[in-house]
């Protein structure tokens, strides 16, 4: 096994990350969050239980495993302390096992506020974000104003008040009325709770372990098309959630990088405004939300559902490079007579099989119809029970996508896996 794997949504977030997570643990020593923070919902089932983990690794239930915070997230030490006194609740204690870097920045109550005010002012062009200050806490991050775990050890207080003062300003501009009182009163007391966990410069971490021979699987938050650069922009969240990213927001060099799992559902979701071009606003459309119970794990909100994209998915795995797809919530196509894959755009009435800088113009779908396979597969313990319309639909898509599918999930369990 290579020594760092990464693991990263390739769709628009949600494509079932924390479940495979939990799943491949067991084979690595180190878990790794490297960008995103609380925008994240990673949800994870096993033993009749659920969890839905925002800032904490997805690794954080299988044994003694190390897990780590990295630079390129970004930490509410209120939503933080929530997470972790949760999970304690449920005897997973994780102040030992739990490392976070000093460099992370800081998720401030203000920048929560900035987060709602920008979309106010935006009006009917909002991102649609989870309003959980990640656009404002970045943009102070690359700006150099921001706050860092760090800082919380050393004169903290003159640090946060400047931060504060200057975020102030800019609502006053913004004639943004809001309350901040019970907001901060919440954070200082994370500031606080975090202290108790091990803080560490994390790049020196990592590089450690791996020249111990120690391997590590590095998870990704939200999906490729969220991605500020590669992402449906504006329309995206503020972080490089690609394979890139890892190496940015760990500090490992791009060499280390073994194998790039690429996780997508066999449809497609977003939340949040933005382009989506298979969309489906039908009665089908509805039948997969309802089936998927596609609605937000952190937000509630319903999500946007459509059928699978290869055209986006070619430019993600591009861009990644990924050398192994996962597929996931098979299941919830299990009684469709027919399903969709989309092959090709047109865009001006011309045809397109890559995509587009102008993703935002009339995009409309070109679609190949396959049977579907009418068949629960969720009890299913080995692909050769796999009904034959099911099987043909994987290499329709290994096929099309120059990669092979390495794990296909039939199910929300952490038993409902098939390793290929
Ligand atoms: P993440 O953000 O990528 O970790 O994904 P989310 O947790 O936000 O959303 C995935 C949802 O699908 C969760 O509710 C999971 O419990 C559920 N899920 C994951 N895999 C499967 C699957 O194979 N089948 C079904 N039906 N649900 C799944
Ligand atoms: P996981 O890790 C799905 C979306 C928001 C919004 C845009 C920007 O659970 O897959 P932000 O708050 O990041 O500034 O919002 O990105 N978004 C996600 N959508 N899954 C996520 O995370 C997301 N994180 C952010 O809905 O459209
Ligand atoms: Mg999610």
């Amino acid at each position: 096994m290579n020594k760092v794997d990464v693991l990263l949504g390739l769709q628009w977030g949600d494509e079932g990350k924390g479940k495979v997570v939990d799943v491949l643990t067991p084979q690595y020593d180190v878990v790794a969050r490297f960008q995103g923070g609380p925008n994240a919902g990673h949800t994870l089932e096993f033993e009749g239980q659920k969890y839905v983990l925002r800032s904490i690794p997805s690794g954080i239930f299988q044994g003694e495993k190390i897990n780590i915070i990295g630079n390129g997230v970004v930490l509410d030490p209120a939503l933080f302390k929530a997470e972790a006194e949760s999970l304690a609740k449920s005897g997973h204690d994780l102040t030992q096992r739990l490392h976070i870097s000093k460099k992370a920045h800081l998720i401030m109550p203000t920048h929560r506020i900035l987060d709602a005010a920008y979309e106010a002012a935006k009006g009917k062009d909002k991102v649609g974000t989870t309003g959980k200050g990640i656009g404002p806490t970045y943009t102070d991050k690359i700006s150099r104003n921001g706050l860092r775990v760090g800082d919380i050890l050393c004169d903290f207080e003159t640090k946060y008040a400047l931060a504060k003062s200057r975020h102030e300003a800019i609502l006053r501009s913004l004639n943004y009325n809001y309350d901040i009182a019970e907001l901060e009163k919440e954070w200082m007391s994370g500031i606080e709770y975090l202290k108790q966990f091990t803080l560490v410069d994390s790049e020196h971490e990592v590089n450690n372990l791996l020249k111990e021979g120690k391997s590590i699987l590095c998870e990704g938050a939200q999906g490729t098309m969220l991605d500020v650069d590669f992402g449906s922009y504006p329309f995206v969240t503020s972080s490089n959630t690609i394979c890139a990213g890892a190496c940015t927001g760990l500090g490992i060099g791009p060499n280390k990088i073994g194998e790039v799992y690429g996780i997508m559902k066999a449809y497609c979701t977003r939340v949040g405004s933005g382009p989506f071009p298979t969309e489906l606003f039908d009665e089908t459309g509805k039948k997969i939300r309802d089936l998927g119970h596609e609605y937000g794990a952190v937000t509630g909100r319903e999500r946007r559902c459509g059928w699978i994209d290869l055209v986006a998915l070619k430019y993600a795995i591009m861009v990644n490079g990924v050398t192994k797809l996962i597929m996931m919530k098979s299941d919830v196509l299990d009684d469709f007579e027919t399903i969709k894959a989309c092959v090709a755009y047109k865009q001006n009435g011309e045809e397109i099989d890559y995509f587009p800088y102008d993703i935002n113009e009339g995009i409309e779908p070109v679609y190949v119809e396959m049977k579907g396979w009418k068949t629960n597969m969720t009890r299913m313990t080995k692909e050769s029970e796999f009904p034959k319309e099911f099987s043909e639909y994987v290499s329709f898509l290994e096929k099309e996508l120059e990669t092979p599918i390495a794990i296909i999930s039939i199910g929300p369990d952490r038993d409902q896996t098939i390793v290929r």
